[in-house]
């Protein structure tokens, strides 16, 4: 549903600028595991909505989260060259119009938080409240906070606390920000919308702790993208910082904190479950 959508609501290339529109839809439709859409739409249901309804917004995330990865393997940032099992943005179209993919793509992310669609199906407030929870967790108290510390702190000692910071940041908000605005459009209490922060909370951590594992322990053929580029940037990362099996166990333990954060709900939080596992079982 999400691959369909992304491609139906794309802009096509045309005219003069048509190069950045391939750009955008080269990296969006190289592949990768659409887990933040895919987070927005379970929350959706768990919350009693439709994840029918909520599309645009679905692939409003993965419009930014494909901007930061195209922004993230620039040579001024992480440098590297392959991603979802494709040349990077960079290599493929240049740096100019790389940089330029990932700034329609972000910018176009909000145009699709303006969908028709999305308002026939919630109220312009509850639409709006989902808007600012996306904006925050893209911009400087999320994302682009968490990635300049990333590079701020290559190379240099660090602790867990900053290390916690950057991951929760850098991965961790996006993540949070894809159930949240899930559970918030699918017509949430106040009271859901708070346990489900927390398991997005305690999810998008593990995310990127298991992130920086596969980067160690992981195979490039399933990844799509290099081993070894955290060692080769040395970045602050959680098998780095207390080693591969302490990293293990971490990743494990907020797992089990976000599935605890579910109990109160039934089997309409299954998938929420499913997804939970899946992400500290990935070898991709
Ligand atoms: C990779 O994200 C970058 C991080 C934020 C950890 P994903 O592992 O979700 O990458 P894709 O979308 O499947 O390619
Ligand atoms: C990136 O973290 C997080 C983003 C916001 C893109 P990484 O630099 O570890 O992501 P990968 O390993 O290149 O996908
Ligand atoms: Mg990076
Ligand atoms: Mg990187
Ligand atoms: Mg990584």
């Amino acid at each position: 549903m999400v691959d369909n959508a992304l491609d139906q609501l794309l802009p096509q290339p045309e005219g003069p600028s048509g190069k950045v529109v391939e750009a955008m839809r080269y990296s969006i439709s190289a592949g990768g595991k659409r887990v933040r859409p895919i987070l927005l739409m379970a929350a959706c249901d768990t919350a009693g909505g439709d994840h029918s309804q909520v599309l645009p917004a679905a692939c409003a995330l993965e419009c930014v989260h494909t901007y930061s990865l195209i922004h993230d393997d620039l040579p001024a940032m992480d440098d590297d060259d392959l991603r979802r099992g494709k040349p990077t943005c960079h290599k493929a179209f240049g740096e100019a119009v790389a940089i330029l993919a990932g700034d329609a793509l972000l910018t176009y992310a909000f145009e699709l938080m303006a969908h028709q669609d999305l308002g026939k199906y919630a109220a312009p407030q509850t639409v709006l409240r989902a808007v600012a929870v996306f904006a925050q967790a893209a911009g400087v108290s999320g994302m682009v906070g968490g990635q300049t510390a990333d590079i701020l702190f290559e190379g240099k000692p660090i602790d867990a606390e900053t290390l916690a910071f950057i991951h929760t940041h850098k991965t961790g908000a996006l993540i949070r920000a894809s159930v949240e605005m899930g559970a918030i459009l699918g017509g949430a209490t106040h009271e859901q919308v708070q346990k489900l922060k927390g398991y997005g909370t305690a999810l998008g951590l593990a995310f990127q702790v298991v992130d920086d594992l596969l980067d160690v322990v992981g195979d490039q053929e399933k990844l799509g993208k290099p081993v070894g580029s955290d060692i080769k940037n040395e970045k602050a990362t959680y098998p780095a910082l207390f080693g591969i099996e302490e990293a293990r166990r971490k990743a494990t333990s907020l797992k089990d904190e976000a599935l605890a954060c579910l109990e109160k709900f039934g089997p309409e939080a299954e998938p929420l479950r499913a997804i939970a596992t899946y992400v500290v079982k990935r070898d991709r």
